[in-house]
């Protein structure tokens, strides 16, 4: 999500530091910093925007050394802003600490470190590191750091140095950490493309190490302080396919990313069967629920209507925002409206969110500090990570996976009783996706079939009727091939008359109460010639092998979270027929990733 550097060893610390940071601007950011051991002293610089800005902000600083770190920053906790940038540093300014990852704990720890009289200045979950490193401080960086990490609950890749110790610590638990071996000279980064040009020669850090690193030396032990073997590997990949980490495109390293994002949706949100989401709402008080959205977080604004309705009993209406906001619509003061958008900035949906002005409004966002997240009275962080790709993918799950815990919260403050095989099953969610992505091979394959497609439908019913949308305009977007979405029962009133033997059809099936309805429409797209892909989870039935060209197996599960299944294959589809058709697949045309004007 975030990028680390550090550099220990002989020559000119900032240029390698902010060279690594430039290597790193491809992954998204909106702040960066650095902190240098420079006359015996720590120097930090942070600046909001891009990497040159910090830059030039160190002209004529007179900051220089041979040890540092530096950090760019995706912002999760805390809006985007200087004091929220990294490196973060201590009550003294002697420990300075860079971050990647989530301290779920962070809320309890920042209480027990000002009660002992720390000064905590940013609004980020990170700073608490260096506060609580400077607790354990006692001459010794690599004990403190032990002794810190044992009670941070949450995910980090940690970078720290001090300001009376020539070394650097790094720990790593969920969030990945590089060492690259040099001559006379050490580095640490989050991603092998900062230091490709120094050295190729790797040690990745496993969950639970920490390193100590001299000029001349690495120590990897485990958390008992034990040394642990590491192995060195060589990397033999290019600068670009570093960036992708070997993904053709970020689209597929996106879809790749869903089983991980989703866990960061997820982190901290469930204990002990309960939901936890910070912020104070009484669905008791709530008369309905508006939600407003563009594009593919449109679909998953369908699919929460669904989830909402059926999960609280909560009445939840779903308007396109470009609508909403121009047809004067009833808003009740105690309505709740949500506006869901990853980027935060469409400029429809926050002139939607604009519009409820006499009610409570939550946003479901995954940038950091972006306009609509500014707004709303309450939100729920994604926590996905910068998306790259112009198709939205894992912003898509992780949107649907914040509407399932929102669905669950409203129950459960309702005073009823939550469905523990549903959260259970929730927790198997990434596995069972993990499952489809290992078979993409598969849907490779059968994608190849379909480059030369001119029209393609796409049917689902009842919560797997907005995934069809999503499926329908995944493919229109970077294949550029006609493609329409439909409840799977509205065939028949018109969309049938286009099915002949050049027409692609796909079904969403799964087992439950309308899986038969669902067959005899199958049924009916045979009749006349259509050629049917089915997704589905249960592949074995007969009438599904009998009408199907096609048949793309997917693992069951429950039907609150089924979107979050059959969306898979949908995406991969999209990706490899458009990546057959050798389309530039990160950057369709005519499209941009934000949509900021109307
Ligand atoms: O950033 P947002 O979620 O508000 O963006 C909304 C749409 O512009 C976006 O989902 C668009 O439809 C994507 N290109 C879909 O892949």
């Amino acid at each position: 999500m975030c990028g680390i550097i550090g550099y220990i060893g002989n020559k000119e610390v900032v240029p390698i530091l902010i060279n690594g940071l430039k290597r790193l601007e491809y992954r998204g950011y909106d702040s960066a910093g650095i902190c240098v051991l420079s006359q015996n002293k720590l120097e930090t610089v942070k600046k909001k925007g891009q990497i040159t800005e910090l830059e030039n902000e160190l002209i004529g600083r007179g900051i220089n050394g041979t040890m540092g770190i530096a950090h760019t920053r995706w912002a999760t906790h805390g809006d985007s802003s200087v004091v929220n940038a990294h490196p973060h540093l201590d009550c003294k300014n002697k420990i300075a600490i860079i971050h990647n990852g989530i301290i779920e704990n962070y809320g309890a720890l920042k209480k027990i470190l000002e009660a002992g009289g720390h000064k905590i200045i940013s609004d980020t979950d990170s700073e608490i590191v260096a506060h609580l490193i400077e607790k354990f401080y006692n001459g010794n960086l690599e004990e403190a750091v032990i002794k810190a990490i044992k009670y941070i609950e949450g995910t980090f890749g940690l970078v720290v140095i001090c300001e009376s110790e020539e070394c650097i610590i790094a720990a790593r638990r969920g969030s990945p950490l590089i060492i690259g071996i040099g001559d006379d000279e050490m580095f640490v980064t989050s991603d092998a493309s900062a230091i490709l040009e120094y050295t190729r020669k790797v040690i990745y850090i496993k969950d639970d190490e920490i390193v100590t690193l001299t000029k001349n030396s690495y120590d990897v032990k485990n958390l008992n302080g034990n040394l642990v073997n590491s192995e060195i590997q060589e990397i033999k990949w290019n600068l670009k396919e570093i960036e992708k980490a070997g993904f053709k495109h970020f689209m597929l390293k996106e879809i790749y990313e869903q089983p991980h994002s989703i866990e960061n949706t997820l982190r901290g949100r469930i204990r002990d069967n309960k939901i936890k989401l910070s912020f104070d709402i009484d669905p008791k008080l709530i008369n309905k629920i508006i939600i407003t959205a563009c594009g593919t977080s449109w679909h998953s604004a369908l699919i929460g209507k669904y989830l909402i309705e059926k999960i609280s009993g909560i009445e939840t209406v779903v308007d396109y925002a470009s609508e909403f906001r121009y047809r004067n619509p009833i808003i009740k003061d105690n309505d709740l409206l949500i506006a869901i958008s990853q980027s935060g900035e469409t400029a429809d949906t926050l002139a939607a969110l604009r519009v409820a002005k006499n009610c409570k409004t939550l946003g479901i966002v995954n940038v950091v500090g972006s306009s609509i997240a500014r707004e709303v009275d309450f939100g729920i962080y994604l926590h996905a990570g910068p998306e790259i790709g112009v198709a939205s993918t894992k912003a898509f799950t992780c949107q649907v996976t914040a509407l399932i815990l929102f669905s669950l919260f409203l129950r459960q403050e309702l005073g009823l009783e939550l469905d523990s095989k549903l959260i259970n099953e929730l927790s198997l969610i990434s596995e069972k996706i993990n499952s489809i992505l290992d078979k993409a091979d598969k849907i490779q394959e059968i994608s190849t079939n379909f480059k030369d497609a001119k029209n393609f439908l796409y049917l689902g019913r009842g919560i797997n009727f907005p995934v069809a949308l999503e499926g329908a305009l995944k493919l229109k977007e970077i294949s550029y091939i006609h493609a329409e979405g439909y409840p799977a029962a509205e065939m028949k009133h018109g969309p049938i008359a286009l099915i002949d033997e050049n027409m692609f059809i796909v079904f969403i099936i799964n087992r439950g109460e309308i899986f038969e309805k669902v067959i005899s429409n199958m049924q009916e797209v045979r009749a006349r010639g259509g050629n049917i892909i089915t997704i589905t989870d249960c592949p074995e039935d007969e009438m599904i092998k009998k009408l199907s060209n096609f048949i793309i197996s997917v693992p069951q599960t429950q039907e609150e979270l089924s979107p979050l299944i059959n969306v898979i294959p949908l995406q991969l589809m999209s990706y490899f027929v458009a990546d057959a058709k050798g389309l530039n697949v990160d950057k369709p045309r005519n499209l941009a990733k934000s949509v900021t004007v109307e």
